[in-house]
């Protein structure tokens, strides 16, 4: 089983970096390829709470190769902040491989997400500010800088110029802001470039040989489907490729050899920033969710919006990303509820919708159709066998596997690295 993408199925948060520290041991290279120090995984060992950003989760075991795909959009400061924090807690980093294409997040492009949102207004994304979308917005427009420029003065210079030709008009004109000068960015890039060295090389290649090798590959993607700048709920998404699909573009290897497709997705359902989300709870069943669940971003902090779970999204998830197993997480935290709500589908001005609804007015408008199914209350964080779950809790599990599109093979119950029921193997058959 030599390829396995694991990715968010809902808004994020789900429980990526948990998940992901499951397979741990029998993973053999763990990939990031997509999006930056947006992220936030927390994971629990022990009495030990990790908290990861840029860094893949799969770091956290031991022997494994963690890699920074050309996807991924890298702030070389916050990069080295993360690594020495885990070398003084006694993780090794030093097998760290980074792409030299891989693109560089610079003073400028987070100066440029803080102004923009806040010319936005009403607007706004609720971006994280840490300048992921400017800095995916230059790619795209072919006037970004990437780590391989580091290395090479001349090229860095000429395209900090470039850049900052057009930047400088927009931070002075239209936002009010002070120049940049080429010299200041090119010197604090120039000053990463001895310690990146040894790190960076043709990840494609070298992943392509340690599949060839034999070699378990695991791709974790950051952020979540409906966050996904193609298939999530534009404009209010991230800006990169977040989907399964995004583990072929942003790591230079093949769809075809990719086996298996890991959909982690929550018991309810969560989401940071703005947009559209149609189960979300304005009342104290929110704040339930809030507290118990400890709906507090990893990355900015901020309280998470909650809901219930919505099954059209999981079909949406399931569908985009070729789901093969769904990771159901924080099955826990709806221990207590009487009767819990599920959407099933949808109702918009008077009709039916049974999947997501392509025209993202007719979401914004969607009001859950909710069907409920009993509760349980006995705590279920000690259990490890299915058949040990509440009656309930078994019958929750298996309605939403009926309408989700995937089998759920594993269930989170609690935030510690065994706290987990696994129905199937997730690298066996
Ligand atoms: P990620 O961005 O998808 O990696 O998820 P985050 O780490 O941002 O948020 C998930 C949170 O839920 C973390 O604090 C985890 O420790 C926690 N968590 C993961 N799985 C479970 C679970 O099954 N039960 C509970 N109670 N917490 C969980
Ligand atoms: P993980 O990997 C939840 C959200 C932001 C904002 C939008 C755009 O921990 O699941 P950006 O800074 O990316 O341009 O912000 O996307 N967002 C996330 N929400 N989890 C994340 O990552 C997120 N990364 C970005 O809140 O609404
Ligand atoms: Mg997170």
């Amino acid at each position: 089983m030599p390829a396995i993408v694991l990715i968010g199925a809902q808004w994020g948060d789900e429980g990526k970096g948990k998940a992901t520290d499951l397979l741990g041991s029998r993973i053999d290279y763990v990939v990031k390829f997509n999006g930056g120090n947006n992220a936030g995984h927390t994971v629990v060992i022990g009495e030990e709470k990790y908290a990861l950003h840029l860094l893949p989760s799969g770091i956290l075991s031991d022997g494994v190769v963690p890699v920074i795909g050309n996807g991924v959009v890298i702030d070389v400061a916050v990069l080295f902040e993360e690594l020495d924090g885990l070398i003084a807690r006694g993780i090794d980093v030093s097998r760290l491989r980074v792409s030299a294409n891989a693109h560089v997040i610079t003073s400028y492009h987070r100066t440029l997400d803080k102004v923009t949102e806040r010319f936005l207004g009403k607007r706004q994304i609720g971006t994280t500010g840490r300048g992921i979308g400017p800095t995916y917005a230059d790619k795209i427009n072919r006037v970004g800088i990437r780590i391989q420029d580091l290395f090479d003065e001349g090229i860095l210079r000429q395209k900090v110029e470039g850049a900052l030709d057009q930047k400088n008009q927009l931070l002075v004109k239209v936002y009010n802001r002070r120049a940049v000068t080429v010299d200041e960015i090119v010197e604090e890039l120039l000053g990463y470039a001895e310690r990146l060295r040894p790190m960076v090389g043709d990840t494609a290649l070298e992943l392509h040989r340690a599949l060839d090798e034999g070699k378990t590959l695991l791709f974790e993607g950051g952020q979540a489907t409906m966050l996904d700048v193609d298939h999530g709920t534009y404009p209010f998404v991230t800006s990169s490729s977040s989907t399964s699909g995004g583990a072929v573009t942003g790591s230079g290897i093949a769809p075809n050899r990719i086996d298996r497709v890991i959909g982690v997705i929550k018991a309810y359902t969560t989401r940071v920033g703005a947009g559209p989300f149609p189960t979300e709870l304005f009342d104290e069943w929110g704040d339930f969710l809030t507290e118990k669940g400890a709906e507090f971003g990893t990355t900015t902090g901020r309280k998470r919006r909650t809901g219930w779970y919505d099954a059209p999204i999981a079909r949406y998830s399931a569908r985009i990303n070729g789901v093969t197993d769904f990771v159901l997480t924080k099955l826990d935290v709806l221990t207590g509820i009487e009767r819990i709500p599920v959407c099933v589908a949808y109702e918009v001005d008077g009709e039916r919708f049974d999947e997501m609804p392509v025209n993202q007015t007719d979401f914004h408008h969607a009001k859950p159709i909710y069907e409920h199914f009993p509760g349980w209350t006995e705590d279920i964080t000690g259990v490890r066998e299915f058949s040990d779950l509440p009656a309930n809790a078994q019958a929750y599990v298996l309605a939403l596997e009926a309408m989700s599109g995937s089998r759920m093979s594993a269930i989170g119950v609690g935030p510690g690295r065994d706290a987990i029921v696994v129905r199937h193997d997730l690298l066996g058959a």
